[in-house]
C-alpha cells in the first residue's frame, strides 16, 4: 500500500438549526468567555450579521464585533483586528463569511497565538505550531473550504503580493453550515464560488497526492455539485446548503491532496489581471483537464472513473465524458447565472499571457499536477480558454 496521511480535525456542525448550537459550542466545550465576531459590510447590509449576532449576543451580552474586512483583506486589517480583541479582553475568534473573512481571522488567530508578533512575520508553513485560542467558522459562500484548511492567503498591500500561511493552528475547532448563513448568497456567487469546490474536487482526485480517503470526499463533492448547481445558482435555498456541504466535502479533499494546474493558473490570472478565484477556475477547469488527459493516461482514466460515479445520477450529468459533463454545467451556469465562459469576457488581455505563464509555473499548487507543466504549456491553455 503506498503511504499517505489524512488530517481534518474540524468538527463539522450542519444543517437547519446548526447555529442554534454555536454558543453551546463556544461557551460549554471550548470555555469561550468574550468572543470576538469577525465579519463584513456586504453580510451586514444583507441582515446575516443580525441573526447570528443575536444569538451571540443572548450569552455573550458584551460581544465584539469587527464589521469590516474588505474584500480584498490585508494584514494591516489583520493587525487592527488584533488591537481591537487585546483592548476589548476577547478569549475566543467566531468568522462569518466568505474567504477573506475567514483568512483574516487565521491571519488573527496566529497573531493571538504568537502573543502579538506582527502577521507578515509569521508567513510560511508551521511558524506557529499550536493555537491558543479557540476558533470556529460559519462559511457563507461555496466555495472556498477554508473552514475545514490549514492555510490562509492574506495580501501585503505594502509589497503587493499575497502571503500563503500553513500550519495545524489553523484548523477551527468547528464550523457550523447553516442555512441562515447562506439564504441570501447571490445566484451569481452561488455559481462562481460552486464552481471553485468543483475544480477543488476534480483536482483533488487527480492530484499527485490524491488518496482513498480524500478521494471519498471528491466523489461526494463533485456529485452534490452537479445534482444542485443550477437549482442553487437559481436561488433554492436547499440547493444551496447541500452546495455549501459539497464545498466543505471538497476542502476536506484538497487540504489532504492538494490542487493542481488550474489553481495555479487561475491564481495567476487572479494576480495578474484581477479575475475573481471562482470565476478564473470555471474558465480554466476544462482547457486544464484536456491538456492533462492528453498527456497522461492515468489521470484520462481517473476522470473515466469520476465520470462513471457521476453518470449514476445521469439526470444532472450530461455529455460523453467528464470534460463534456463539466462543460455543458458551465454553459447552463453561463445562461441562467452569467457565469463567464472565456478570459476575454473577463477583462484577460493576451498581453498579459506571458507574465501569467511566469507566475503559474511558480505556484504553490504546480508540483501536485498530475502533468508537470511549463509556460508555453500554460501559454497554449490561456490561448484555448481565451
Ligand atoms: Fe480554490
Amino acid at each position: 500500500m503506498e503511504h499517505f496521511e489524512f488530517y481534518s480535525p474540524v468538527k463539522i456542525i450542519a444543517g437547519k438549526y446548526a447555529l442554534n448550537k454555536l454558543c453551546f459550542v463556544l461557551q460549554e466545550s471550548l470555555g469561550v468567555k468574550k468572543p470576538i465576531l469577525v465579519t463584513d459590510a456586504g453580510l451586514k447590509t444583507a441582515g446575516v450579521v443580525e441573526k447570528v449576532e443575536k444569538l451571540l449576543r443572548r450569552t455573550y451580552s458584551d460581544l465584539e464585533v469587527f464589521y469590516e474586512v474588505p474584500p480584498d483583506s490585508s494584514l494591516k486589517v489583520v493587525m487592527d483586528i488584533y488591537r481591537l480583541f487585546v483592548a476589548a479582553g476577547c478569549d475566543g475568534v467566531v468568522a462569518l463569511g466568505g474567504g477573506s473573512v475567514i483568512d483574516t481571522a487565521k491571519g488573527l488567530v496566529l497573531v493571538v497565538s504568537a502573543e502579538g508578533k506582527d502577521i507578515s512575520d509569521l508567513q510560511g508553513v508551521d511558524v506557529i505550531r499550536k493555537r491558543s485560542v479557540p476558533f470556529v467558522v460559519i462559511p457563507t459562500t461555496c466555495g472556498t473550504g477554508s473552514e475545514v484548511s490549514r492555510v490562509a492567503v492574506i495580501e501585503d498591500r505594502e509589497r503587493n503580493k499575497k502571503l500563503a500561511f500553513a500550519s495545524d493552528a489553523l484548523f477551527p475547532d468547528a464550523t457550523f453550515l447553516d442555512r441562515d448563513a447562506i439564504e441570501t448568497l447571490p445566484g451569481n456567487l452561488v455559481t462562481a464560488t460552486s464552481m471553485d469546490a468543483l475544480t477543488h474536487a476534480i483536482e483533488a482526485y487527480v492530484s499527485v497526492q490524491k488518496n482513498p480517503v480524500s478521494d471519498a470526499f471528491a466523489l461526494t463533492a463533485a456529485k452534490e455539485i452537479f445534482l444542485n448547481a443550477v437549482d442553487g445558482a437559481k436561488g433554492d435555498v436547499n440547493a444551496k446548503c447541500k452546495l455549501l456541504v459539497a464545498s466543505t466535502c471538497a476542502g476536506m479533499a484538497f487540504s489532504n491532496s492538494m490542487v493542481g494546474m488550474v489553481h495555479s493558473v487561475s491564481h495567476a490570472v487572479g494576480g495578474v489581471a484581477g479575475v475573481p478565484h471562482g470565476v478564473a477556475n470555471a474558465i480554466l477547469l476544462p482547457h486544464v483537464m484536456r491538456f492533462n488527459m492528453g498527456r497522461d493516461e492515468r489521470t484520462a482514466f481517473l476522470y473515466g472513473e469520476m465520470f462513471r460515479y457521476l453518470m449514476i445520477f445521469s439526470h444532472a450529468v450530461a455529455g460523453k465524458n467528464l470534460v463534456d459533463a463539466v462543460e455543458c454545467l458551465m454553459d447552463t451556469l453561463h445562461k441562467i447565472a452569467s457565469l463567464p465562459r472565456r478570459l476575454r469576457d473577463v477583462g484577460v488581455d493576451k498581453e498579459q499571457f506571458e507574465e501569467i505563464a511566469k507566475q503559474a509555473v511558480l505556484d504553490g499548487s504546480a508540483v501536485f499536477n498530475p502533468v508537470a507543466f511549463e509556460e508555453e504549456d500554460v501559454m497554449a491553455v490561456l490561448e484555448e480558454a481565451f
